[in-house]
């Protein structure tokens, strides 16, 4: 019997070979948000590897909305038209290309990590940042500025045509960042959602944007292809902020809108937080919105090893595993992965020779 990690797995007209699923990861290596070699490569690499999905990392939907000034975007036909390389050569290896679209919010405008990380002022070719309050994400971030209505519901224009310019350059699957603390996780969020009108206060209010995005989004998705939502499903702060009772709540609206799988992340919200970081840590969240949302899911965090992350889908904790740094250390983990698990390979035939 075939491997669940390497079992056929279908959502709306995509096929994937194998649930193994590049996590997206921000290479601060881009100028101006534009891919190049280095991104060709490093997709590329994880696609010839063997995974069943290539995402590219966090690619913001306007230019304040990066991470860093290296970070990827989506905003413009350039850009579009550079991802179009990529996405063509993810496909011919049998992968399936994916985009995570995101927006930084009040943790925007930061240095690259190796040449410090930390906040990057204006006068250092850094630039406003907006959020649904103005309160900074910790001591030495910027104090954001409030988000308008009129704001707001730009963005959700910003983040339509992010859409249809991912949809041109050949992406088949797309994830909407609402986790790790940045802007939308920041609206669902009591710690970093303050507002008075309809986008604060009840759960109800907090989930407006990111709903109306998602709303957005799906509707300028042709049906036959997966929207998928990455969620933190905890701010690790028992009795206060969000939590997976909330998650479990948004999980079920979101599916309502046509998202097809959660990717179940945690945490990012505010500094200073105990989480428990061990093996597989996450993998409970997942299991948990799957059950309680009925909803496909992806788990994440600290799985390194073919042999867990079978178990997780055995025990139908999760449906997909996505990886992040173990894929680093080893873009061919899928292939290897199967020879330990006695399924197919998926080895490129250039490579044949080596196996
Ligand atoms: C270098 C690096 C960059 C990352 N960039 C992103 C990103 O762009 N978007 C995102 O949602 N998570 C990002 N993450 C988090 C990973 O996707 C993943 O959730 C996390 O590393 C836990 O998985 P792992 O234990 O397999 O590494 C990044 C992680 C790393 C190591």
């Amino acid at each position: 019997m075939k491997p669940h990690l390497f079992s056929d797995l279908k959502i709306r007209e995509i096929s994937f070979r194998n649930r193994i699923f590049v996590s997206p990861m921000c290479q601060y290596s881009a100028y101006e948000g534009v891919p190049n070699e280095w991104h060709f490569v490093h997709l590329g690499a994880r696609a010839a590897g063997g995974a069943g999905m290539v995402m590219v990392e966090a690619s913001a939907i306007v230019p304040e909305g990066r991470i860093s000034y290296a970070d990827l975007g989506i905003w413009n036909d350039h850009q579009m038209e550079e991802f179009k390389r990529i996405t063509d050569f993810i496909k011919s290896q049998g992968s399936v290309p994916a985009i995570q679209l995101a927006h930084a919010g009040r943790k925007a405008s930061t240095d690259k990590p190796w040449t410090g990380g930390g906040y990057l002022p204006k006068a250092k070719g850094g630039w406003d940042v907006v959020a649904p309050s103005a309160l900074a994400f910790s001591e030495d971030s910027p104090e954001p500025v409030e988000l308008t209505s009129e704001g707001i519901q730009a963005l959700v224009t910003a983040y339509a045509e992010a859409t249809e310019r991912s949809l041109k350059a050949g992406f088949e699957v797309i994830e909407l960042h609402m986790a790790h603390g940045y802007l939308l996780h920041q609206f669902l969020s009591p710690h970093s959602n303050k507002r008075s009108d309809e986008f604060g206060g009840s759960l109800e209010n907090r989930m407006r944007f990111p709903l109306m995005v998602t709303q957005a989004v799906r509707k300028i998705m042709p049906d036959k292809l997966p929207l998928f939502v990455r969620i933190s499903a905890t701010d690790w702060t028992e009795g206060e902020g969000w939590d997976l009772e909330q998650s479990v709540k948004l999980c079920e609206e979101l599916k309502k809108l046509g998202v097809d799988l959660i990717d179940v992340s945690s945490g990012g919200i505010i500094r200073g937080v105990k989480i428990p970081t061990e093996p597989l840590y996450q993998v409970p969240f997942a299991e948990e919105i799957k059950k309680q949302a009925g909803i496909l899911t992806g788990a994440v965090g600290l799985i390194t090893q073919a042999q867990e992350a079978e178990e997780i889908l055995v025990c139908d904790k999760a449906d997909t595993i996505f990886l992040a740094r173990a894929l680093l250390r080893d873009p061919n983990w899928p292939i290897h992965a199967a020879l330990e698990l006695g399924a197919d390979a998926p080895i490129p035939n250039q490579y044949l020779r080596a196996y």
